[in-house]
């Protein structure tokens, strides 16, 4: 059986200038297939809610979601990091239900970190959850739980002043002791400048090729949602048309009665 990757052979890969490869999983098998495409590191984001609640927000996923996801995960997959999100309002409140909350995550979800939206005014918990030794993943950028006061999902950061904000965001996180970094939707050149003022690495999603490597979502990179078509998304197949074409083959043989043949039924 694989061994599982560690904070440790992440910051190895980074100091050897090798891309971290990272992807949100949901389910067991997927899981499985992501174990065998050799992904580095798989995050159980709150992008559930989407994808797999058909929610418009990430905002109702709740904590039990989170580890629900992620037991299914940590059973299909035994070689990446396993990396749950914090949900909204599962660390906003309070300190002392940050930390409760991100323990149930490793305790009861399997996870090995957590991920937590936001710069400065998450960087004392950040502090408190490394402290006490569970690794933390920072989120900058278009941070999907705070899409009402950004009103809409856009890019992040243009500008100057929005620019420094941001880096001071990404060195407070990185003081915290946060182990990696998401940056997503920012200008490239912030992204860079951010990378380059980091000691620990940064992972991208459309932030374009010069952060330390790169997450999507498990379904929009393979072609599920063909009607999903944000700027910084590839394709790496077409698994909607494969999928309902499959689905209407299988369909079309129950109703022609070739399907189940002589092979597919017992003596
Ligand atoms: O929840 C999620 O899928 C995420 C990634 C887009 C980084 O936060």
């Amino acid at each position: 059986m694989a061994r599982r990757t560690t904070t440790r052979d992440l910051h190895e890969l980074y100091e050897a200038g090798i891309p971290i490869t990272m992807v949100t999983c949901y389910d067991y098998t997927f899981a499985r297939l992501v174990e065998k495409a050799e992904i580095d590191t798989i995050l159980i984001g709150d992008s559930l809610g989407n994808v797999m609640q058909g929610q418009d927000t990430t905002l109702p996923v709740t904590v039990e979601d989170i580890i629900y996801h992620c037991r299914a995960v940590v059973r299909g997959n035994h070689s990446a990091l396993i990396v749950a999100d914090m949900p909204f309002m599962s660390y906003q409140a309070s300190f002392e239900e940050g930390m409760r909350n991100a323990g149930r995550l490793l305790k009861e979800g399997g996870a090995q970190a957590v991920k937590v939206e936001g710069g400065r005014a998450v960087a004392p918990l950040v502090e408190q959850m490394s402290a006490h030794g569970i690794p933390v993943v920072g989120h900058l950028g278009l941070t999907p739980q705070s899409v009402h006061k950004l009103g809409g999902y856009r890019v992040q950061g243009r500008g100057e002043a929005a620019g420094q904000e941001l880096l001071a965001d990404a060195k407070a996180l990185e003081e915290a002791g946060a182990f990696m970094l998401v940056l997503e939707m920012v200008p490239t050149e912030l992204a860079q400048k951010v990378t380059e003022s980091l000691s620990i690495p940064t992972i991208g999603i459309g932030a374009g090729n010069v952060t330390s490597g790169q997450v999507l979502v498990l379904q929009d990179l393979l072609g599920m949602n063909q009607s999903f078509t944000p700027k910084f998304l590839k394709r790496f197949a077409n698994l909607e048309e494969t999928v309902t074409e499959a689905l209407g083959a299988y369909r079309d043989e129950v109703r022609e009665r070739s399907y189940p043949g002589d092979e597919h039924s017992f003596d």
